[in-house]
């Protein structure tokens, strides 16, 4: 929302506001907006929406609401589970998909004017770009609720929300874990916004393995360092064999500007079933936000600890389910 809106925080490096303990009319733009207490709130609201799911029943939560996808980048799961969290709950989407090809962004309209004219259409605007930082722009611009959907390398902090939801349900806890994360460390959004999301929380420990070309930037691992322990790793033998959580992701291909950089690195860290012996445990969860493009071989995914076909995608819909409950009708 813009900052002409008096709840708007005035100035500083960020134009977002912490949530605290009010989702009602906030932007969602980054997991630095949340504390555990705001955590606790969105993950019990979660729960009564998977009953809501499991019951089979449309809630009429959203009735008379309509909120924008302008989605330009693409997208399976984010997309659909937003559609299907907003019709679930008695509302209705705005599909802008693919706007530099089929909306007047292909003529020249600025970003900020699109921002506007879709605000004035809707309720909220669910956001995908692929320029870092574009979802805290639109939320400068708009009077409405911004929600990013993942902002080029930035972040992606409904992913991290169901993450953590995700972890949080099979360990009933997000403190004192120990957790790889695998792959694109450098250009993954979706990691960007868990290691911020996990630095919540006390006494976690997260290994982060990737190819040397694609660790996390200096700024963010000085930045993290300070709230959480990680710690760099080069090679599977490295991982530790007493993990709560194993988060692979892709080599983000389309931030490569030279083809074959990225081919040097594609086929970097595979998790296998010899590796899942060699350094798995009972209590181990797989996740992955998918796409995968080979980095997890598909026999794997029968095994009870594998979630990233199974519980994470479902908690997708429910986790937005909530947050827009939250953002667009409930004060907390
Ligand atoms: C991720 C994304 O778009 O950042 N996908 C998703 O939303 N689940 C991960 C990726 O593309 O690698």
């Amino acid at each position: 929302m813009s900052s002409d809106n008096t709840t708007k925080v005035p100035s500083g490096r960020h134009s977002f506001l912490p949530v605290n303990h009010n989702f009602s009319n906030k932007d969602i733009i980054s997991l630095e907006q949340f504390l555990p207490s705001d955590m606790e709130v969105l993950f019990s609201l979660t729960k009564e929406m998977k009953a809501i799911v499991d019951n089979g029943a449309i809630s009429n939560i959203l009735t008379g609401k309509i909120v924008t996808l302008l989605f330009y980048e693409p997208s399976s799961r984010t997309f659909g589970s937003f559609v299907s969290a907003v019709k679930k709950l008695g509302g209705e989407t705005l599909d802008i998909i693919n706007p530099q090809q089929f909306s007047s962004v292909a003529k020249g309209e600025t970003f900020q004017d699109t921002i506007r004219v879709f605000e004035t259409y809707s309720d909220c605007i669910v956001i995908r770009h692929f320029r870092e930082g574009s979802a805290e722009s639109a939320a400068k611009v708009a009077n409405k609720p911004i929600i990013n959907a993942g902002d080029g390398v930035g972040e992606h902090p409904t992913q991290a929300l169901l993450d953590l939801y995700t972890i949080f349900e099979k360990h009933n806890n997000l403190e004192n874990l120990i957790g790889v994360i695998s792959g694109d460390l450098l250009n993954g959004r979706t990691v960007h916004s868990l290691l911020k999301g996990l630095s919540l929380y006390k006494n976690n420990t997260v290994y982060l393995l990737s190819p040397k070309e694609l660790k996390l930037s200096a700024r963010d691992l000085h930045k993290l360092k300070r709230k959480i322990k990680l710690i760099e790793i080069t090679s599977e033998n490295e991982i530790p064999d007493n993990a709560h959580f194993w988060y692979w992701t892709r080599i983000q291909k389309e931030r490569f500007i030279v083809e074959g950089e990225y081919n040097k690195v594609k086929n970097s860290f595979v998790l296998s079933r010899k590796l899942l012996n060699k350094k798995g445990n009972s209590k181990l969860i797989l996740m992955h936000p998918l796409p995968r493009v080979g980095e997890i071989e598909t026999d794997i995914d029968e095994d009870p600890r594998a979630v990233y076909l199974t519980k994470q995608i479902k908690n997708g819909l429910y986790v937005r389910m909530a947050l827009l409950t939250l953002v667009l009708s409930r004060e907390t």
